[in-house]
């Protein structure tokens, strides 16, 4: 329920809910600051603008930041993704194909294959590809002129991205988890355009429990009017955000069964750590990559886990919170946090 991964009915969902502009891109004000000044300038001198890295956590808008970028300069945008280009053709076809200050959007860019990769480094920094033609020694290359651009990444996980790559964005930019004063604005600016209706109370419990995420939000927003609609009178006021949440499951922190189930597994079968990923992912049957990308940054967050060289532990507020004693004399207490 409150995976920041999006889900299917979220994708057709989110273009409705996507801010266009810089000014309706509620939060994240220091990545907003700097933008704007660089956007600015670029606009000024008639240059693209520098290429720009966009990391962090599921949900957090990456996507939805790339798109305004390309229309806050006025420059056209083609998206693609990691994964998603797989011989070398792929990646000239798309960088001949770019405007004159066009925006390329490359999605898990972590994911990029090598050949694709090192095909950009030339691009990026002298709009340049190396087209190698035939093999061995017979092979020629020949260097293609490229439309000037600026490349936007986004990743999950700027730690797998090498660093020649990542030393070649001009602008790299850290997506924060949002304040839940700023949950609150964009729930009811979606609650605006969705139509629902809800009261202060009602936005405060939704973002007290998006863990951060604005697509979290938007869910709890999403599912709560469907609960408000049958079991109430349509409002979602803060009892029934209140009982809605509990159905689903998800607690006051905005942690639901899958959350707890991990805690509780760290707990009961590894005496709360340190434990590691892959221990952790096979005890509840998740992947390690899903542990680190979608639930563990939270938890790291609220400070419910830590990570020592030795694998994750659960910490004491986690214990507490799932109602139970936190282990041993006061000492062991003291090693362990
Ligand atoms: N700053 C924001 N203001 C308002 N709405 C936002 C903001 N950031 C994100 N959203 C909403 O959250 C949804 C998810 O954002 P987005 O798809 O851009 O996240 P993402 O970081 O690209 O996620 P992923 O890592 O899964 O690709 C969007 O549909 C948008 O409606
Ligand atoms: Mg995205």
């Amino acid at each position: 329920m409150v995976s920041p991964k999006p889900k299917e009915e979220d994708r057709e969902i989110e273009s409705s809910l996507r801010p266009t502009r810089l000014a309706d891109y509620i939060g994240q004000e220091r990545i907003k600051e700097r933008l704007r000044i660089y956007i600015e300038a670029a606009k000024e001198r008639g240059d693209p603008l520098d290429h720009v890295l966009l990391y962090g956590p599921p949900g957090l808008g990456k996507t939805t930041l790339a798109h305004i970028i390309a229309n806050e300069m006025g420059s056209s945008i083609r998206t693609t993704s990691g994964p998603a280009i797989e011989r070398p053709g792929d990646m000239v076809a798309i960088l001949t194909n770019l405007d004159d200050r066009g925006v390329l959007f490359i999605d898990e860019l972590h994911r990029l294959n090598r050949t694709a990769e090192e095909a950009l480094y030339p691009a990026m920094e002298d709009f340049l590809y190396d087209w190698v033609a035939g093999k061995g020694p017979s092979a020629r290359t020949y260097r293609v002129k490229l439309p000037r651009f600026t490349l936007i990444g986004a990743t999950t996980r700027a730690g797998l991205l090498a660093s020649p790559l990542r030393d070649r964005f001009g602008i790299t930019l850290r997506l924060e988890f949002y304040e839940p004063a700023d949950l609150e604005r964009i729930a009811s600016r979606s609650a605006g355009i969705l139509g629902v209706t809800a009261d202060e109370e009602g936005f405060k419990e939704i973002a007290a429990r998006s863990r951060g995420t604005p697509r979290v939000a938007n869910r709890l927003l999403r599912r709560l009017r469907d609960y408000a609609q049958v079991r109430g009178n349509g409002v979602i006021d803060g009892r029934t955000a209140e009982e809605g949440l509990r159905m689903l499951e998800v607690d006051h922190m905005g942690l639901d069964r899958v959350d707890r189930e991990m805690l509780r597994s760290i707990i009961e079968k590894y005496g709360g750590g340190p434990v590691g990923l892959e221990t952790i992912a096979a005890s509840i049957s998740e992947e390690p990559e899903t542990i680190e990308d979608v639930y563990e940054p939270y938890l790291l967050q609220i400070g419910f886990i830590q990570r020592t060289p030795r694998g994750r532990v659960v910490t004491r507020g986690a214990y507490e919170h799932l109602g139970l004693k936190p282990p041993g004399d006061p000492s062991s207490q003291q090693r362990l946090w």
